[in-house]
């Protein structure tokens, strides 16, 4: 559905029933997000994808769970469309299940592009802290940071790193591509890299290059250490725990890399200052994050609607523990990112043409 057609749905502003109607349909949604949290952290997508259809007694088996409760989930993923039945009208426990084919690269396969069951975990994070948020949108300052466990860290990025980042955008960026490809060996610096996947997926398309990824968060460093060692490239790829507006943050580099983490940066300037600083010629900084629109606009896209949601929930008030925060928020703007790079001494930021899903490109020139 387009972003019209979406905001036609949601019926005409001020009226009570559409209200009433659109809200239901909330409900209904956020409580199928949680049934698709207990569908990832219980194996269940990808026992039927592996071991095919199944009746609940099965499927309890194949992953070690309580057929009742196997039962109820089951008959509500067929009656929402998200699995099929084979005979509706079959008895309870001899109805068989299955995931259509096309539903298995959204539910069950990870190193898919269409992964999506990573938001089941997504949601039931970001509720988990919002009493303490709602205490401090009250009090000021920032809810305490929330611990991984015991969901583990979504890694809504991967697959998308894996595939795209380096085999579609970065290559669009024809300069850049040749830099990565050419002797002598580039260097890539990898700011706010999370759990390493777009640093990563760097070293793995461009075999010549050595990767450094940067990150505040301890636990994050750690998971992309791990993820480095286990997908082969802890040669070339290194993670270290520092504060990317910091002095923590060093080295001569063709490529500073600041990937759907600019935002996340209490102080961006800084950051940016620091990225600045650690170019050799003639290197630049490429940040990409979320796409949004150029201006305030109400009512907006869905895609608008989203960011709007997470930084509420989740990217402002990450930030807002810093008293020097610039409280950047997940909506950042093209002019603000100018603002910020012009700020921290870059002589230019260009749009790029990559055509990236929801994140935008951008090239910082020293
Ligand atoms: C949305 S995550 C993105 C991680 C990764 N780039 C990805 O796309 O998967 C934002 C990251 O910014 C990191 N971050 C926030 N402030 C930071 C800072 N001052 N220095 C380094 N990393 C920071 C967070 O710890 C988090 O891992």
């Amino acid at each position: 559905m387009g972003a019209e057609e979406h905001l036609a749905a949601r019926g005409e502003l001020g009226d009570p029933a559409a209200l009433t109607g659109r809200l239901f349909r909330d409900m209904v949604g956020a409580l199928e997000l949680l049934t698709v949290y207990l569908g990832e952290r219980l194996g269940l997508y990808q026992a039927l994808d592996a071991e095919g259809p199944a009746t609940s007694a099965e499927l309890a088996a194949r992953t070690g769970t309580t057929e009742r409760y196997i039962r109820e989930w089951l008959e509500h993923h067929a009656a929402s469309g998200l699995l099929e039945v084979d005979d509706p009208a079959a008895g309870p426990l001899a109805r068989r299940y299955s995931m259509p084919p096309g539903h298995v690269p959204v539910l069950a396969d990870t190193g898919a592009i269409r992964d999506q069951a990573f938001n089941g975990v997504e949601i039931v994070r970001a509720a988990r802290w919002m009493p303490e948020l709602a205490a401090a949108i009250r009090s000021g300052g920032a809810p305490p940071p929330l611990a991984w466990a015991p969901e583990g860290r979504p890694e809504f990025n991967r697959a998308l790193f894996l595939n795209l980042l380096a085999r579609q955008w970065l290559p669009a960026i024809a300069d850049v591509d040749l830099r990565l490809r050419s002797e002598p060996p580039a260097r890539i610096a990898d700011l706010a890299c999370g759990t390493g996947w777009s640093s990563i997926a760097m070293a793995q398309a461009y075999p010549l290059t050595s990767v450094d990824g940067f990150d505040l968060d301890a636990d994050a460093i750690q998971v992309a250490r791990r993820n480095a060692e286990e997908t082969g490239l802890a040669g070339r790829v290194t993670f270290t725990v520092a504060d990317a507006s910091g002095p923590g943050v060093s080295g001569q580099y063709d490529l500073v890399t600041i990937i759907e983490g600019l935002h996340d940066i209490s102080r961006p300037v800084d950051a940016l200052r620091v990225a600045r600083g650690m170019l050799r010629e003639p290197g630049c900084v490429i940040v990409a994050d979320e796409l949004v629109e150029d201006e305030f606009t109400a009512p907006a896209s869905i895609e608008e609607q989203y960011h709007y949601a997470w930084s509420v929930v989740g990217c402002l008030p990450a930030v807002m523990s810093d008293p020097d925060s610039a409280a950047t928020g997940a909506v950042m703007r093209p002019a603000t990112l100018r603002r910020y790079a012009l700020e921290a001494g870059f002589q230019s930021l260009e749009i790029l043409p990559v055509k990236a899903g929801m994140l935008r490109f951008y090239r910082l020139a020293p």
